[in-house]
């Protein structure tokens, strides 16, 4: 059974994103999976690139900080790495772009000629407040895809990954009755999501 790096951004943990991440480990572990939850905000990840994590382009054996070393050690223990956030101005939020400044490094992630990462499954599956057409209209589903698939994962040799959005995720303007029945939906788009791109 697969091992799975879950990859968690959110603030809260009563949100709506850790709820879709505690149902989609939960889901993973029933199939007899193995989990590794990485929540980057209760794990007080610093998302900011300093000297030490700096690529050197001369010495892709490069040692990176003792943390970084860490991230890329449960990486590279994962079979499939499953990013689950909320989409903030059409991106994941910064503590993700710093986990990938910092963690996808130059010598682990890329630079080499047999990718590291090569062979790994991976799924970015965004909650989003606004609706599907929205995104359509102006592309930036299209736009999100591209960066995050091709200009990550493919880019790190990761040919089977892809960008999965769950829309209309902002619960505000829900009446507070229809709220469990949204909840739910969100739920079950998530898991859909999941038994698609990371079949067990
Ligand atoms: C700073 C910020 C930026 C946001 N930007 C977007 C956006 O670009 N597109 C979108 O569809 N929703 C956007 N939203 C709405 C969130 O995607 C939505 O609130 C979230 O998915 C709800 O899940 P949560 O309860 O786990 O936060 C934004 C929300 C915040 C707080």
């Amino acid at each position: 059974m697969p091992h799975t790096l879950l990859v968690l951004a959110h603030h809260r943990s009563d949100s709506l994103t850790a709820q879709v991440a505690g149902h989609l480990q939960a889901r993973m572990e029933e199939a007899d999976g193995t989990v590794d939850v990485l929540d980057l905000y209760a794990e007080d990840f610093d998302p900011r690139l300093t000297p030490v994590d700096e690529p050197d382009w001369e010495d892709r054996e490069k040692r990176y900080s003792p943390e970084v070393h860490a991230h890329m050690d449960r990486i590279a223990a994962a079979d499939d790495i499953l990013v689950v956030f909320p989409v903030w101005w059409f991106a994941p939020p910064a503590v993700v772009k710093g986990w990938i400044d910092r963690v996808w490094n130059y010598g682990f992630a890329y630079g080499r000629s047999k990718p590291r990462l090569a062979g790994k499954r991976m799924l970015w599956l965004g909650l989003a407040g606004g609706p599907d057409s929205d995104y359509a209209k102006t592309g930036l589903d299209s736009a999100m895809d591209m960066q995050l698939r091709a200009g990550v994962s493919q880019f790190c040799g990761i040919v089977d990954s892809s960008v999965r959005l769950l829309h209309g995720t902002e619960l505000s303007g829900v009446p507070q009755a229809q709220r469990s029945a949204r909840v739910r939906e969100v739920l079950t788009a998530a898991g859909e999501a999941l038994e698609e791109r990371l079949p067990r």
